[in-house]
């Protein structure tokens, strides 16, 4: 036993590896093994997707997973081969290596990469026994598998958390929870479960997804430093592991597996506007109005629960909300659309039909004695949907018709970890009996799903209602997969500036764990904000995916035009530029939906080889090409940045830069340090004051041309609706390459929808002089020099077209 090793806990809690297992036969590409009385398999999923699933005790064969959305994969060819004890599995990209005696999995590839493999001494096993034949309270065994950390692995990713971007050595929990106020580094668990481990090793990466919904916990190299643990107070033991070696093929297949972002309603790329309340119908028309009048863009208003009728769930308060059909008709108008808080507490109440159809139906969740589980929510006593039945979700889905028949577009989920007033800030016991469909379970070995089932419901239940729209559902709580049914944000954090700056690594992690589409409160929660902070939260608060101002109720407003000047004049410029981004934005989205490439992504995403970056949390890119790196400190103007390989330019100066290097910026308020990689286009749509605006012109492609080459696929649809998936929208690929001119190459408009504009300005900043220019051969003088951008008009068609431009003499 060597040192290292020595630093594990043994026998302490009864942990037992497994020992040698023996084969049972092989399905297509599943090895069938036991080891005693547990069942193991070991799947292909895919070329570069491996399960592992272990089953103690007798238990049967079962993968069933609310983390999951694609059970069926295409046969794939797999070879197996029997030597000496051992077995491999393996397909084109990857192979899973097996040792039976004692039993023990790794993972290579072609290249002689090794990673995920089970520590020989621990490997995979159970502390304490499962006791099926008990029934519903029966003891169940802590399921643990040990993994060697490879040489240089750095984890990242694991869902929602504090802290930096970088996880090694550290001990995340899984168990969803209302934190109380001030998140710190120190808050290991938070609302959401995302039990995913991104590893980058030496430039590969690949994940370990580890399905299982009791409280789990993983010990990223923190006990020792050259191993890792994932375990989980019970369930199988169950585990996914994602090949790479790109990231992008890792969250490809992450995603593949739990589920994408649906494509957003376009709307919801809009600028949103919360509090904890906007009381009654007149202050819900003040606040629009104001953005209007002061010209400050929002599509968006949240209706916090002040709207409800004692807080009971799909009702409205009908003296402070008379009429919420007039409101939101006149409001949308306007331009805006509303999005109406749902919380899962039912208040008990015998006149409330909501509540007395529930329980007359056993749709909630019980003590283990039989009793109606009850705790305090906003209302008082409240019972709880049991969301883990499939019709309880239905009855669910099917209330939220209160909302949407008065015209709310979309739905924010709370509270749905689920939290609970007794003892304050608690979540159900873990031996509350969720009956389900008629297998009943306990809610310590579904806690972790409470709040992804509640998102589920009130997706499913929109899809029903609006059949015709995509629909918006905002969720705190969620498991592995929430991101196919809603969008998330962070919870409660606070107006401080150390949670301007947490903000960036929560955001990357949770695009490195497939729920790329979220956001935090800009400007903070609880306490007071204050202008300074404000203008630099919304100075990053524009590049997340979800891009709402929100607050807490006895806080001071703080709204954009709350603090005066210059705050005022900061968030409209910084939100004026959101709108302007929004067809880049919008492409992004769609990558993501398609591929699960985060929309706000870490610099390891596109440069996993260049070590400087790997950890790097104070800025991002959103998409490949631009770079952010926001100001998060008070009373600073200056911040450094780090560009990687490629030249870079200053959005706001022009200024262009070589990387990788290490540079001061100047970000003034109003003038974050935001970069743009050189030759690939940018589309900016004008400055539009709400989403459905939609002036007809222009799109502009902003392009900075150096030498070498990039590329930019425009995407375009409807904006809502589902044409799209027959084929309407817009795909047109865009290159620039630079050299001796420079060629811009629109490739034709792939899919059948047409875009309302009438041209496509082509912006190149940085062309003091110009020789001449071509239009698919032809010359061309209609271009203006403004100053030394060069600008260009061309009228939009399906066709292709290749723009030249020739330098002129300088001077
Ligand atoms: C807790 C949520 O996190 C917060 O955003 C909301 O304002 C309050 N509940 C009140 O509904």
């Amino acid at each position: 036993m060597t040192e290292a090793h020595s630093k594990w806990p043994r026998a302490g809690d009864g942990y037992e590896p497994l020992g040698t297992a023996e084969i049972l036969g092989r399905n297509g590409a599943t090895l069938r093994l036991k080891v005693g009385a547990t069942t193991v398999e070991i799947a292909a999923l895919a070329e570069d997707l491996f399960r592992v699933g272990a089953f103690p005790h007798g238990k049967s064969v079962e993968y069933d997973s609310e983390a999951v959305a694609k059970t069926a994969w295409d046969p794939i060819e797999v070879s197996v081969a029997e030597q000496a004890g051992n077995l491999s599995l393996s397909t084109s990209k990857a192979t899973a290596r097996i040792s039976l005696n004692p039993l023990r999995i790794r993972f290579s590839d072609p290249s002689g990469r090794v990673f995920a493999a089970d520590d020989e001494r621990l490997g995979m096993g159970f502390a304490g026994r499962d006791e099926p034949a008990i029934g519903l309270c029966a003891p169940e065994a802590v399921v643990r598998v040990y993994k060697r950390r490879g040489r240089g692995e750095r984890y990242f990713g694991c869902g929602e958390r504090t802290g930096g971007l970088e996880k090694t050595g550290s001990r995340p929990l899984f168990w969803n929870i209302d934190p109380p106020a001030g998140h710190a580094p120190s808050f290991n668990n938070l609302y959401v479960s995302i039990p995913f481990v991104f590893s980058l090793q030496e430039g590969a990466a690949h994940g370990l997804l580890f399905d299982n919904t009791h409280r789990a916990v993983f010990d990223l190299a923190r006990t020792n430093a050259d191993l890792s643990c994932f375990e989980a107070t019970g369930g199988n033991l169950i585990y996914y592991v994602f090949c790479g070696p790109t990231p992008r093929a890792v969250l490809a297949r992450y995603t593949e597996l739990t589920g994408r972002i649906p494509m957003p309603p376009l709307w919801a790329l809009g600028n949103q506007q919360s509090r904890w309340s906007y009381r009654d119908e007149p202050h819900v028309r003040r606040v629009a109005r104001e953005f209007r009048d002061r010209d400050i863009p929002c599509d968006v208003i949240h209706l916090d629960i002040d709207y409800m009728d004692g807080y009971r769930v799909f009702t409205w308060d009908r003296d402070r909300f008379p009429n919420p059909k007039t409101l939101i008709s006149e409001l949308r108008k306007d331009g805006f659309r509303v999005v109406a808080i749902v919380d899962p507490g039912v208040k008990v109440d015998e006149d409330y039909p909501v509540y007395t159809e529930g329980r007359d139906k056993d749709f909630y969740c019980q003590t283990f004695e039989g009793e109606e589980y009850r705790n305090t929510v906003w209302p008082g006593l409240c019972a709880f949907p049991d969301f883990t039945g499939r019709r309880v979700r239905e009855w669910w889905g099917r209330h939220h018709a209160a909302l949407l028949d008065a015209g709310v577009a979309g739905i924010w989920c709370d509270m749905n970890e689920p939290a609970l007033g007794i003892p304050e800030r608690a979540t159900m016991p873990p031996d509350v009996v969720h009956p389900g469909d008629g297998k009943p379970r306990l809610h310590r070995q579904v806690h972790n799903l409470y709040g992804t089932l509640m998102a589920r419901a009130a997706h499913e239940g929109i899809r029903r209602l609006r059949p015709q729209s995509r629909p918006f559902v905002l969720t705190r709580s969620g498991y592995a997969g929430v991101q196919r049914h809603a969008l998330l944000w962070t919870g409660d954090n606070s107006s401080w500036w150390e949670h301007l700056a947490m903000a960036l690594p929560q955001l990357q992690n949770l695009g490195l764990s497939g729920a790329a589409w979220a956001g935090v409160d800009i400007g903070g929660f609880y306490d007071d904000c204050n202008g300074e902070l404000l203008a630099r939260f919304t100075e990053f608060g524009v590049f997340q995916p979800f891009c709402r101002n929100h607050s807490a109720k006895g806080t001071i407003p703080q709204e954009p035009w709350a603090f005066g000047e210059p705050c005022q004049s900061v968030c409209r410029k910084m939100i004026q530029l959101r709108m302007r981004l929004i067809p880049y934005l919008y492409t992004l989205f769609e990558e993501c939906h398609r591929t699960g490439a985060p929309i706000l992504r870490p610099l390891l995403f596109e440069y996993p080889d260049d070590p400087t970056s790997d950890a790097m949390d104070d800025q991002f890119l959103l998409g490949s090409a631009l770079l952010v790196a926001p100001v998060t400190r008070p009373g600073v103007e200056y911040r450094y940045v780090y560009l990687p390989a490629g030249t870079w330019f200053h959005y706001w100066t022009g200024e262009r830069f070589d990387g990788p290097a290490h540079i001061l910026a100047h970000a003034p308020l109003g003038q974050p340090a935001l970069y743009v990689k050189a030759n690939t286009p940018l589309p900016l749509g004008p400055s539009m004051s709400h989403t459905g605006e939609r002036p007809i012109d222009p799109l502009t492609l902003l392009i900075y041309p150096a030498e070498g080459r990039g590329e930019f696929a425009l995407y375009e649809d409807a904006g809502d609706g589902f044409g799209y998936r027959k084929g309407a929208y817009a795909r047109r690929s865009i290159s620039c390459e630079t050299g001796d001119g420079v060629t811009i190459r629109l490739g034709a408009r792939e899919g059948t929808f047409v875009p309302e504009r009438r041209e496509i300005r082509l912006e190149l900043p940085g062309m003091p002089s110009i020789g001449g220019v071509k239009i698919n051969g032809e010359t061309f003088d209609r271009y203006r020099s403004d100053g030394d951008r060069l600008v260009l008009r061309l009228s939009e068609q399906a066709g292709a077209a290749t723009v030249e431009v020739c330098f002129g003499s300088a001077g």
